[in-house]
């Protein structure tokens, strides 16, 4: 139960500046304009808790379509949050952070994203639905999450979500490289401003690292016999030609099953690319760190790497890291900060029906204890 109000804040209000956002840009989101052709309405209001806004039909929102992942099931977990921040640690393109904002009144939203195009996406669906005065978007990192929140004056939060990996329209747009549906060159870098490429991996890395890169990134069972057909087939020149060699790699009777034959490698390199599973720990600790007393934070994740990752810190934050021995009373003076929050863990087979991106989905949500201090 959360008992205390989190300080809330003045929101930036500016021009919207979509396309163009240089590094740790602020983002303020408020065109009218784009809320009334988007929805019929005179002019923009807020929307009555609990009820969705309708951007359905926007045509700026329908550029980066992606359905938000188990979204009944975050409304829930955030359902008795105070009046205070919203911190989205990945925005994408706002679809979670919508909901959020109109079913919490005096709820505003700093969004995060390292995806300019995710950022700016956001910003318009955030117009579109009305709530671009609340929202403050930062381009970062999310284990950046800590200085950001100072950054903005916040102090605490009083809920936060991690939604992980990339959206749909990350693998829709064919020359971010993220997919095999599509030639491209191999990029696969979420913030294309810097940092190494898929490319730089496969066409440079030795075959004992590139195997172990696929092998602990995604379980693959044939990374030794991928890693090796890749560094015979260099230079790879790219999504294309990848998932050929991949395929080629893979034992016939295996390539049939379990979906593409080269999935499992992209998302490998992906993680790479990207360093997704050394910047979640700290990420997630940071995030437990400025929740408020009473605060909550909800992870999304996709694979099972991922998971495991979640569920570690999420448990030493449970125990304070307790090292006694289990069903003997706590002696090394650890300190709980957080409680675990029930929830729903997978989604509906009617949403994985709907929206096959939700099948992987993995939900966990822990609350910051009211004595907790930061
Ligand atoms: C699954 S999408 C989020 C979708 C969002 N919940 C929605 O409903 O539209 C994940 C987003 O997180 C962003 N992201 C992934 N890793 C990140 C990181 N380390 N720092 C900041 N953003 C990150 C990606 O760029 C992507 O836009």
């Amino acid at each position: 139960m959360i008992r205390h109000d989190v300080n809330s804040r003045t929101t930036h209000r500016g021009p919207s500046v979509l396309g163009s956002l240089p590094d740790d840009t602020v983002v303020s989101s408020n065109s009218a304009r784009c809320h009334r052709a988007c929805t019929g309405e005179k002019s923009g209001r807020h929307l009555p808790s609990g009820r969705l806004p309708r951007t359905e039909g926007c045509a700026m929102s329908q550029g980066f379509a992606h359905e938000p992942v188990m979204l009944a099931e975050i409304l829930e977990v955030f359902s008795g949050m105070p009046d205070g921040t919203f911190l989205d640690a990945t925005l994408g393109g706002a679809g979670h952070a919508v909901a959020v904002l109109a079913a919490h009144a005096n709820v505003t939203l700093l969004g995060i994203d390292q995806d300019d195009t995710a950022l700016a996406a956001a910003a318009s669906h955030l117009d579109a639905a009305g709530l671009g005065g609340r929202a403050t978007l930062r381009r970062a990192r999310f284990e950046t999450v800590g200085q950001v929140v100072e950054g903005e004056g916040i102090g605490v939060v009083a809920g936060a979500l991690f939604d992980l990996g990339v959206s749909s329209p990350q693998f829709d747009v064919a020359e971010r490289g993220f997919s095999y549906r599509h030639d491209a060159p191999l990029d696969m870098r979420m913030d294309r401003s810097r940092g190494v490429t898929a490319a730089d991996i496969v066409n440079s890395a030795a075959e004992e690292h590139l195997a172990r890169i696929i092998a602990t990134n995604s379980d693959e069972r044939f990374a030794g016999r991928i890693a090796r057909a890749i560094v015979a087939n260099r230079p790879v020149r790219g999504t294309s030609h990848l998932a050929e060699i991949v395929t080629a790699a893979i034992p016939a009777a295996t390539r049939r099953r379990g979906g593409h034959p080269a999935k499992r490698t992209f998302q490998a390199l992906r993680i790479e690319v990207n360093q997704e599973l050394e910047i979640l720990p700290v990420a997630l600790r940071a995030a437990i760190d400025v929740l408020a007393p009473g605060a909550r934070l909800a992870v999304l994740s996709y694979h099972s790497g991922e998971d495991r990752i979640v569920k570690s810190v999420m448990r030493e934050a449970e125990t304070g890291g307790c090292t006694c021995r289990a069903g003997l009373p706590c002696g090394c003076g650890a300190v709980p900060t957080v409680r675990r929050v029930r929830t729903r863990r997978e989604a509906t087979p009617a949403e994985t029906e709907r929206n096959p991106r939700a099948a992987s989905a993995r939900l966990r949500a822990v609350e910051k204890l009211p004595t907790a201090v930061r």
